[in-house]
């Protein structure tokens, strides 16, 4: 079996799901349940025996080394973060505390386990990183993107957190042996996102009749990938990536952030008109910028393509159609996330 850290949360659940659509390998699943994570993402697969749930720290180095010694994985992901830019601006604290020093804790812990497995399992052991192209820092107009020779050079407590987070798990690579895999992923967006980040907000924001807010002059540009194709990445790093390797993964979908939610209007108009016949774009609002806002993220993902073969399977136009008509397809979920009803529900069942 494998282990998962964070798989309550967006892209984490996105994988545990697609994990157990596609094989029979069962996955325990440890996440905290921040504010992000929300097990309502997993209610299809409740009554799975395949999938164990446990609520947890990554940090905790007692649980984990149990659960470790219990379910005897052969390989772990780690999915578990602090992932809000906005959020690493007001309170950074939080980002250190997990993606920093959780991630460490993370590591001493499988790194006991690993070393006393006996030869054959220790060498079929991976520790796959889930990581992000922020790390890499910003890029002008005309820049090559990023691959994964471009020198590290973080600028938000987010980003800065993460690459420090990817700086451990290297070293542990080199210092220890442990065989680790990381993934440079772009931006992500589909089903179960929570709406804090551009493309949920702006969808539950069009609906709910409020602005659609768009930081500075909306020409930052970001590459977007569904998040079913970042699920298949991960799969295929861990099945086939090359021990102590990292690997960029992105969509070939540069976008300006303008660009995105006027798409997103467009469809919404198609799919759900507004009463009054005028188009969702006229909720647009031009807000302050964000501090620091890194203007481009591109990546370069010729490496995953050309040594395991992967490429992303939808367009961004596919992608976005699909992941409006889930939103449109699950408003229970999407009330009972804004309104915080889903912790009340969490609240009863863990207390
Ligand atoms: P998310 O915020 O939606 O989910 C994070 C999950 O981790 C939540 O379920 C939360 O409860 C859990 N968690 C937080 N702290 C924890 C802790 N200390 N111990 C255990 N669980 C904890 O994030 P996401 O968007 O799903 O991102 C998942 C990973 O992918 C992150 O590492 C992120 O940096 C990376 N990533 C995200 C994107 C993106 O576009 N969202 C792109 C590239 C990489
Ligand atoms: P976000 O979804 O927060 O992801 P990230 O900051 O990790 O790229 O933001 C995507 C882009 O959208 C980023 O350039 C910031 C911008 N943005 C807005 O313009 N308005 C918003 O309300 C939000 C949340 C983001």
């Amino acid at each position: 079996m494998i282990l998962v850290t964070g798989g309550a949360g967006f892209i984490g659940s996105n994988f545990v799901l697609d994990w157990l659509a596609v094989g029979d390998e069962p996955i325990v699943n440890l996440d905290l349940l921040t504010y992000a994570g929300n097990l309502e993402n997993l209610s299809s697969i409740d009554d799975d025996p395949r999938h164990t749930f446990v609520r947890g720290d990554i940090g905790d180095s007692k649980l984990v080394a149990e659960l470790l010694h219990k379910y005897t994985p052969r390989a772990v992901i780690n999915f578990a973060a602090e992932s809000h830019v906005d959020r690493s601006i007001h309170s950074p604290e939080d980002f250190i505390q997990t993606n920093v020093v959780g991630t460490f804790h993370f590591l001493e812990s499988v790194r006991a386990y690993w070393s006393a497995l006996d030869d054959q399992s220790k060498s079929g052991f991976r520790f796959l990183h889930v990581s992000t192209d922020e790390v890499y820092g910003t890029l002008g107009d005309k820049d090559p993107a990023f691959t994964e020779t471009t020198p590290y050079a973080p600028n938000s407590p987010y980003s800065a957190s993460k690459a420090a987070s990817d700086h451990l798990v290297r070293a542990y690579h080199h210092t220890y042996g442990l065989p680790v895999l990381t993934t440079n992923c772009s931006n992500n967006y589909g089903p179960y996102h929570f709406p804090e980040k551009l493309i949920p907000l702006c969808l539950l924001n069009a609906m709910a009749g409020k602005p659609l807010p768009i930081y500075g002059d909306g020409q930052q540009v970001r590459d977007w990938l569904f998040v079913k194709d970042h699920c298949s990445a991960i799969r295929s790093v861990l099945s086939d990536g090359r021990v102590g390797e990292t690997y960029n993964v992105g969509g070939w979908n540069e976008k300006a952030n303008l660009d995105v939610v006027n798409t997103l209007c467009e469809i919404l108009d198609k799919l759900k008109p507004r009463a009054d016949g005028v188009s969702y774009k006229a909720q647009i609002t031009f807000v302050k910028d964000r501090p620091g806002h890194d203007r481009r993220y591109a990546i370069d993902a010729t490496k995953i393509e050309r040594e395991l073969g992967w490429k992303p399977q939808e367009t961004f136009e596919t992608g976005i159609a699909k992941t409006v008509a889930w939103y449109l397809e699950n408003q229970p979920w999407v009330s009972n996330v804004v309104s915080g009803e889903y912790r009340q529900w969490l609240n009863k069942q863990y207390s």
